[in-house]
């Protein structure tokens, strides 16, 4: 992406005590990822001849995610001197020492940057023979964030860090937002007379300006008009915020390409899902992970899908599966749960409080209403009746049911597994089924029903119950003497 060869510095070392979280702040997640992983596809689509990333605080868990993210990326631990200019300095310690292109800095806790505007940020700093450029905006809440330090000429002077800033310096609505490219030369010359003579006593990066100034070096300040792009993640609200603005980026890329989608504001798209044209996503849709939808299925409302692969066609209301395959023009819900392992073959249903999981269901086979179905297999063109429960846990292991193309299943049965359903069979309302039933045969456990009668009117007298069926009784009586008057 860029003619000379730069290196890239992640900065992920830091706590992020305004998080108040036990995870650290950079693997908190958006869309599907955490912080520093945004961070790292710029990286990538920057293409460096250098990568590095430094860590500190919960390294270990910092750097497995980095590591499984690119595993090119070099990491650098930060040592127990604090601060932004530190973290530099280190990093750039682990460059190669005749490397002296351009460093590109970025902060893992700005996940909606792009890597357009870093490409252009570099285009300046590069046209200006610069020896730092930053990236700077005005957001509408300024507080938080370095302040730029203008001259009179309307050069850059210094970055004031919020918390040393005077009256005065707050406000300014020009802030710095932790983007930036130095030459490494000036990051090796300078780094090391960065002090910690602020008022967290940390050795900012952001002296670095002032200093290079000082030095005589030009300073480029690229004042961006989109500062939602580049804000900063310190907190929950912030973390909200930045996942809401992804998200509507996300959510316009698919809607560009041929998604309806009904209510932008309630769905919510992780960066990697993909869409075909014409799919409608009604309100209150997620669409999580690795999600594939094919086109024309319609998704929602109020459905949640995780690492899902949903065909052509299919209809998917009011559901929440995770690592399921919905066939082409299969239709599932509403108020469907699919676990991990659910097979569903095109034109296949999962009906209303079904519940499935490890459950390969054929082409055309149904389970419409209200069942339990885990550890089964189902042929093609089968119905498996109302309210079937497959009992696959013996209390110490989990058993397999196979039930066979079609079947026609009773309502209300249970599948004793392991147990096999041939071909063609059938089986009863309410079967208890513990043994196979071979192909084309009915499978029927019906013990004979008893009615015991006028049991109400002698266990229950003076019931409504016993009112409404002696006016019952006197009703059949009255209709049985008319039958009879008329003498058919
Ligand atoms: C920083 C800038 C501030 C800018 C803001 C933009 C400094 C001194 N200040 O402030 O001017 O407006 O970003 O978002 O740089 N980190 C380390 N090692 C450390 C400390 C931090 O690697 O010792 C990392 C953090 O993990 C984070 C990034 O550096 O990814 C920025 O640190 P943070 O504490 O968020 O700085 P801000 O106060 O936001
Ligand atoms: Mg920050």
């Amino acid at each position: 992406m860029t003619a000379q060869p730069i290196a890239v510095v992640v900065l992920a070392a830091g706590q992020g005590t305004r998080m108040r979280s036990s995870t650290p702040k950079v693997l908190h997640r958006i869309a599907g990822h955490p912080l520093v992983v945004h961070v790292l596809g710029v990286v990538r689509e920057l293409d460096p001849a250098h990568a590095v990333a430094v860590v500190r605080h919960e390294r270990d868990r910092v750097a497995e995610v980095l590591a499984e993210s690119m595993p090119e990326l070099r990491i650098v631990d930060q040592d127990e001197i604090p601060g932004t200019g530190r973290a530099v300095e280190l990093a750039v310690a682990a460059l190669p020492a005749d490397f002296d292109g351009d460093v590109v800095v970025l902060s893992a806790d700005v996940p909606l940057l792009e890597a357009e505007t870093i490409v252009e940020l570099l285009r300046a700093h590069r046209e200006h023979a610069a020896a730092v450029s930053l990236l700077t905006a005005k957001p509408a809440d300024p507080s938080g964030y370095g302040r730029v330090v203008r001259g009179v000429d309307g050069s850059v002077d210094r970055i004031v860090e919020h918390r040393d800033a005077d009256a005065g310096v707050l406000a300014i609505d020009e802030v710095n937002t932790g983007t930036y490219v130095f030459r490494a030369a000036v990051l090796r010359e300078q780094l090391p007379r960065i002090d910690a003579a602020n008022a967290q006593a940390e050795r900012y990066l952001t002296d670095v300006v002032a200093l290079a100034r000082a030095a005589g070096g030009t300073v480029v300040a690229s004042l961006s008009a989109d500062a939602a792009a580049l804000a900063g993640v310190n907190d929950r609200v912030q973390l909200a915020e930045a996942e809401r603005l992804l998200n509507a980026r996300i959510v316009r890329r698919h809607q560009l390409a041929g998604v309806t989608v009904r209510d932008p504001a309630t769905t919510w798209i992780d960066t990697e899902v993909s869409i075909g044209e014409d799919t409608e996503l009604l309100p209150g849709t997620q669409l999580r992970g690795a999600t594939s939808i094919g086109a024309g299925a319609v998704i929602g409302p109020d459905t949640a899908l995780v690492d899902c692969e949903v065909a052509d066609g299919a209809r998917v209301s009011r559901t929440d599966a995770t690592l399921a395959v919905i066939g082409a023009g299969a239709v599932v819900g509403p108020f469907a749960y699919l676990r991990p392992g659910t097979i569903l073959g095109a034109d296949g249903k999962i009906g209303t409080f079904v519940e499935t999981k490890n459950a390969r269901i054929g082409d055309g086979s149904k389970a419409p209403h209200l069942s339990y179905l885990g550890d089964v297999e189902v042929g093609v063109g089968a119905n498996i009746g109302a309210g079937t429960i497959v009992a696959n846990y013996d209390g110490v292991h989990k058993h397999r049911t196979r039930v066979g193309s079609h079947v026609r299943t009773g309502s209300h049965n249970v599948f004793v597994a392991p147990v096999t359903i041939g071909d063609g069979a059938y089986t009863g309302a309410g079967t208890v089924v513990r043994r196979d039933v071979p192909p084309g045969a009915l499978g029927i456990l019906a013990a004979n029903q008893r009615n015991l009668e006028g049991w109400v009117a002698t266990h229950r007298p003076g019931t409504a119950a016993a009112e409404a069926a002696a006016r019952a009784t006197a009703a059949d009586g009255a209709e049985g003497e008319a039958t009879a008057a008329d003498g058919v």
